[in-house]
């Protein structure tokens, strides 16, 4: 069963998929299970990865992390990603080069998750 708002992962082709709306089917890609991404949030180098939210004049500044992550060709951070109270999903896509940050129009009150997901070291959350 796919959970939702669940982030998978395949293994052999690092197809990435994100469940709006949860089955009971299991997701498979290229022949095998993905595998569902945990939000790490302790373990690793998280002074990089965690989301560190900032108050500005229009809504956040979310940034990866208190020690900004590298976004180099091969260890970048695809995602930074804001799940609302109210269930908004407002996410911007990265590339290596970018800065490793992301605004967004939304009031601090009303975060109930913020998330990152970093090719090498896969996804990390702050809530
Ligand atoms: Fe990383």
């Amino acid at each position: 069963m796919a959970l939702k708002l669940g982030i998978y992962k395949c293994a052999m082709c690092g197809n990435v998929v994100e469940v709006f709306i949860e089955g009971d089917g299991e997701l498979v890609c290229c022949g095998q299970p993905m595998t569902l991404m945990d939000e790490r949030n302790k373990d690793g180098a998280g002074e990089k990865h965690l989301p560190v939210v900032e108050q500005t004049a229009n809504g956040i500044l979310v940034k990866v992390g208190s020690v900004p992550h590298p976004m180099e060709p091969d260890h970048w951070i695809q995602f930074i990603e804001v799940i609302t109270e109210d269930n908004y999903v407002l996410r911007k896509e990265l590339h290596p080069g970018d800065k490793p940050e992301a605004e967004f129009k939304v009031s601090q009150s009303q975060i109930k998750l913020v998330r990152e997901f970093c090719n090498k070291h896969g996804l990390w959350a702050t809530k």
